[in-house]
């Protein structure tokens, strides 16, 4: 069987790429799993000084694999994703992601965790949690009010709005937008392999210092959203919703 993930290593990089093709890369319980052992490696391995994580130039993610929703939806704080993203916050070394085509849910949460995110302008990206009968995830409450304005961060959170990857970058979600999918990957990649050439421990610091100011107050949101996470999961709105895609295809 092919690998969902895929770790790639290239001098002081690793990449973490997701490799689900026919299902749009949705991600599932072990793909999570394998995603947050693979960061703690990382950051425990004295030989690596950037993670980049990724899909194909055709797509990033379809979020959380919806079949997975249903039938084995996370229960508490303890399941696969909230260790992919207790592992993707508390890493000390730098993450870069790179996104090209469809970046939904999960997939659109998880770069405000990164520390660079280059997209492609035609990248999709939406976060149609509130569609589904569900909420707001790790601290997207608390970080895109804050970044985006409560209007615009409505607009995305309360009605699902798509935006692309021009807007991204334009908002400052992204770091930039390149022209695309193929150059959003080469871009990431070429300012990762940077960190190669840094000092390793002003790097780190630097970060530490960057996130020092609200991490007790991020942990605290997430800790608030995933309660009603999960327990929207089993509500007659979510299990409509999800079920309805499930019928779909
Ligand atoms: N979970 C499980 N399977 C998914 C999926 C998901 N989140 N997203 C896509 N897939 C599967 C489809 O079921 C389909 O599988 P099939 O060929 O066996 O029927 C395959 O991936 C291709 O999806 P399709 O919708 O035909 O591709 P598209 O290019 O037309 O659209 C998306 C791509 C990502 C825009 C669309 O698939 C989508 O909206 N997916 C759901 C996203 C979502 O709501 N995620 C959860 C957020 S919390």
């Amino acid at each position: 069987m092919t690998e969902a993930i895929l770790l790639e290593r290239e001098r002081g990089l690793l990449t973490l790429r997701l490799n689900r093709p026919d299902k749009k890369n949705a991600l599932t319980r072990a793909m999570y799993s394998r995603l947050a052992e693979a960061l703690q490696e990382a950051d425990s391995d004295p030989a690596i000084n950037a993670v980049l994580i990724t899909g194909s130039a055709e797509c990033f993610t379809a979020g959380n694999d919806i079949a997975d929703f249903i039938q084995q939806p996370p229960s508490d704080l303890d399941s696969p994703v909230f260790h992919f993203m207790r592992n993707l916050l508390e890493c000390r070394k730098p993450v870069v992601a790179a996104v090209a085509g469809a970046a939904v849910g999960i997939g659109t949460t998880l770069l405000l965790h990164c520390d660079l995110v280059y997209v492609a302008r035609d990248a999709r990206l939406r976060m149609p949690f509130a569609n589904l009968g569900l909420c707001p995830e790790f601290a997207s409450s608390l970080i895109l009010p804050r970044l985006l304005g409560q209007a615009r961060a409505s607009e995305l959170l309360l009605l699902g709005e798509g935006f692309s990857g021009e807007q991204a970058a334009a908002w400052g979600l992204a770091s930039a937008a390149l022209g695309s999918g193929e150059a959003a990957l080469a871009k990431a990649r070429e300012m990762a392999l940077r960190f190669d050439e840094m000092p390793s421990e002003a790097v780190r610091i630097s970060k530490q210092l960057m996130r020092a100011p609200d991490r007790a107050l991020i942990r605290q949101v997430i800790e608030e959203e995933g309660a009603l996470f999960t327990q929207r999961l089993r509500s007659p709105e979510a299990l409509a919703a999800l079920s309805g895609f499930i019928k779909r295809h």
